[in-house]
């Protein structure tokens, strides 16, 4: 009877264990989850500027381009641990098999967005000619993944605003293509 009870117990205590595992796991996806939509308003608010869809204002600007940059490097790294990923979330379990590779991603997103927020800083009340991505320009986004880097990737500094915000939507699909799953 008392082996029966304890038994029982302990059982409990294991499903109690088992949900908290669950429970922390599911919440370390929906953060995530929501970390990246963030990014994907901030991107959208930017680009919109860039393209006129959306006013521009220095303040927004600067605001939307932080959002990018808290979130990556090794923030995003952080929102990925091993018992987290695969389904349901749509994080693929390569991700724990391409470590390096996959930090390499958070960490060139991270680098362009803290020149972009460098730049943001000193942003203007207006968008002028100099923070827009020159018509010869607008095809040289290189990627982290096979391709090879545009020349002046060497020195992200001395891209225009608007084309460092095309490079860093090229690591976000970089990425998403090698370590993103449809979620179930
Ligand atoms: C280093 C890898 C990496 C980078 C860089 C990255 N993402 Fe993601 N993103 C992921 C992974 C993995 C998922 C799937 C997460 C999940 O479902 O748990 C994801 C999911 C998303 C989602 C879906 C969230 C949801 O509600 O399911 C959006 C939107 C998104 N990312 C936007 C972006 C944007 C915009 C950028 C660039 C500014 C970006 N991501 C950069 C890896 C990345």
């Amino acid at each position: 009877m008392k082996w029966a009870a304890a038994a029982m117990l302990s059982l409990a205590f294991v499903s109690v264990a088992v949900a908290a595992t669950h429970a922390g796991r599911d919440a370390t996806v929906k953060a995530r989850q929501a970390s990246m939509k963030e990014m994907a308003a901030a991107a959208k608010t930017i680009a919109g500027m860039f393209d006129g869809k959306q006013a521009y204002d220095a303040a927004a600007f600067k605001a939307a381009v932080e959002t990018i940059r808290a979130r990556a490097g090794p923030a995003l790294v952080a929102e990925f641990p091993s018992a987290t990923l695969g389904a349901p979330s749509g994080a693929k379990l390569e991700i724990d098999q391409a470590r390096p590779e996959f930090e390499a991603l958070a960490r060139h997103i991270a680098t362009l967005a803290t020149t972009l927020a460098a730049k943001a800083e000193r942003a203007p009340p207006g968008i002028t000619d100099d923070m827009r991505m020159g018509p010869g320009l607008a095809m040289g986004g290189g990627s982290l993944l096979g391709k090879r880097p545009a020349a002046a990737e060497a020195d992200p500094a001395k891209l225009p605003a608007e084309h460092l915000l095309h490079l860093i939507l090229q690591d976000c699909s970089d990425c998403h293509s090698k370590f993103r799953q449809k979620a179930l």
